[in-house]
């Protein structure tokens, strides 16, 4: 069964500094790095690194050549990737402060010039039951979700970074949501932050998409797996925090890649778990994503 992966392709600016800017501040950094990151790119790189036959789709500018680079090495399939002149490369902007957390500012660019007519030319390439693995980093999300259902393809969603394009999208035709307490939040339009239980948002995200599995992560409490008929939840694997970039990416990933392998979502959930540990334990958003053996 062949994956998917249709998403963006980023240059990542990280900068490690003590804390996050503040309105107002200017703020020196410590140190500039320069990593290739987007959601896309790094749950394709999980992908292939855990051992799935997949493939991407997206854009970049003419600058965007070590992103394929690192992409095919991985293991991925890059024919679907357009070479775009007139753009620039998405890139993104990611503050990292001393215990390993982000924040991130986007620009598209590459990534908000997909067209139609790129869409209908991979998608024919793929056939009923092949999965499609997408975030919130690029263009025709809409499109791409009727097309890939109009083939029968399953439907794998990352919602993430979450906007009020989400809620606008054939929600209905996700087979897999994958995905944080706070994105679960916003698709459930509840501000209930005080007691967040993974449990409970999972079993409501189900009430609102029966015919779903949820994958729910819950940061230091780990992460739920729920469909009608199974319930699985994951500890996490503590490891020391050094960036916290492309942990959930590396758990979706190892996580779609297991469960084409196995079959069993608790082997899979337990991979996924794994592979963020050691995500999580280094820095850098590709880089820091590990290989199958190293699990
Ligand atoms: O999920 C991490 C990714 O989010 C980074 O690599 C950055 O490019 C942003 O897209």
């Amino acid at each position: 069964m062949k994956v998917l992966c249709f998403g963006a392709l980023n240059i990542d600016y990280t900068y490690t500094v003590d804390h996050f800017v503040q309105k107002g501040e200017t703020l020196s950094s410590k140190s500039l790095q320069v990593f290739s990151g987007g959601k896309g790119l790094n749950q394709t790189v999980a992908l292939a690194r855990a051992g799935a036959e997949v493939y991407h789709a997206g854009a970049v500018g003419t600058d965007g050549g070590f992103l394929l680079q690192l992409m095919e090495e991985a293991g991925a399939n890059i024919e679907n990737v357009a070479v775009l002149d007139e753009v620039r490369t998405g890139n993104a902007i990611i503050q990292k402060d001393k215990n390993g957390d982000n924040c991130i500012i986007l620009y598209g660019g590459a990534n908000q010039a997909i067209t139609k007519a790129q869409v209908d030319r991979t998608l024919q390439k793929f056939e009923r039951e092949d999965f499609i693995v997408l975030q919130n980093e690029i263009n025709e999300l809409a499109y791409i979700m009727e097309k890939a259902h109009e083939i029968g393809m399953k439907i794998i969603l990352n919602p993430s970074p979450m906007d009020e394009k989400i809620p606008k999208l054939p929600l209905q035709y996700v087979s897999y949501f994958l995905l944080n307490e706070i994105e679960t939040l916003q698709l459930l339009q509840s501000d209930d932050t005080d007691d967040i239980d993974g449990e409970r948002l999972a079993r409501k995200l189900l009430e609102k998409f029966p015919t779903a599995a949820i994958v729910l992560t819950l940061g230091e409490k780990g992460s739920v797996y729920m469909d009608q008929k199974e319930k699985v939840s994951q500890p996490i694997y503590k490891v020391k925090t050094v960036d916290t970039t492309a942990a959930g990416d590396t758990f979706t990933g190892f996580f779609i890649a297991g469960l084409l392998k196995s079959g069993s979502v608790k082997e899979a959930m337990d991979l996924a778990a794994k592979a963020s540990a050691i995500a999580v334990s280094r820095p850098g958003a590709a880089p820091s994503i590990p290989v199958l053996a190293e699990i």
